[in-house]
């Protein structure tokens, strides 16, 4: 039985313009939700909507029925910026989140020890931000995510700057890391394919202003190949509802 973790049910206006317009879904326990949408559509204030960082215009978003909050909740953000700080080695910075929570000192390095390890960063510990090519901060960005066992772990289109290829690998790597350590995820991209290869569940928002245009559950068996017709035939469904045309 899917578990409800959260009920998002709400309108966003910045002064006249409505960017977000009726938005009602609910985010189950362990699922990797994604939003997809084109550019400028409403995501990224959808997802500091769905972290608490900001309040809607209108209607709520409540995490098992209390209304979400930073302070309150434990929520992992990873955005498309890589967001090393570049005097922290490795080490520090996926233990921040843990410092900062006051973790006695041995369950820090536990948990970092595993999470490096999870991410495939094992021996890279003391390496500082100039020395990690993109993919690799974006590995830290999600080892230091994962470090807390965040209730909630939200990514706004984490993969958006890595070429090709990188990006790829990327998408194979955190769906290794979701299947081996599974967490609630809300994952936001304008990338149909990608939507499809990662998702438990997609949610397609208009252009500007946002409305829930589709939702599908995605049931293809994982792995995911990128090139088998079943694949192919999704994609092909979402990318109709969708307004803008892949590359
Ligand atoms: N703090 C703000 N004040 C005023 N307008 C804002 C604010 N934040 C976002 N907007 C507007 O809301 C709309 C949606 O922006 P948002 O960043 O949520 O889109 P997005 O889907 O994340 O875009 P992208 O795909 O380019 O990242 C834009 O028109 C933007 O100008
Ligand atoms: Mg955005």
């Amino acid at each position: 039985m899917e578990k409800e973790l959260i009920d998002v049910d709400l309108s966003m206006k910045f002064d006249s313009l409505s960017v977000l317009e009726n938005i009602r879904f609910k985010v189950h326990e362990n699922e990797f939700l994604v939003i997809v949408g084109p550019s400028g559509c409403g995501k990224t204030t959808m997802a500091r909507l769905l972290a608490g960082l900001q309040k809607p215009t209108s209607g709520h978003v409540t995490m098992r029925g209390e209304s979400i909050s930073p302070k309150v909740h434990n929520i992992s953000i990873v955005f498309q910026e890589p967001s090393c700080i570049p005097w922290r080695t490795l080490w520090d910075d996926i233990t921040m989140g843990l410092v900062i929570k006051g973790v006695d000192q041995s369950a820090i390095k536990k948990r970092a020890e595993e999470v490096i390890k999870l991410v495939g960063l094992d021996g890279f510990e003391e390496y500082f931000p100039k020395q990690l090519s993109g993919g690799m901060k974006q590995r830290v960005a999600i080892a230091r995510a994962y470090a807390t066992n965040p209730d909630l772990l939200l990514m706004d289109e984490p993969f958006g700057h890595l070429d090709a290829q990188t990006r790829y690998l990327m998408q194979i790597e955190i769906m290794r890391i979701w299947e081996k350590e599974k967490k609630t995820v809300v994952f936001i991209t304008n990338n149909i394919e990608e939507a499809v290869y990662l998702a438990t569940r997609i949610i397609v928002f208009s252009k500007l202003p946002a409305r829930i245009k589709a939702e599908y559950r995605i049931e293809l068996p994982r792995p995911r190949k990128l090139t088998t017709p079943e694949f192919l035939g999704v994609r092909s469904e979402v990318t109709e509802q969708c307004e803008v045309v892949e590359r």
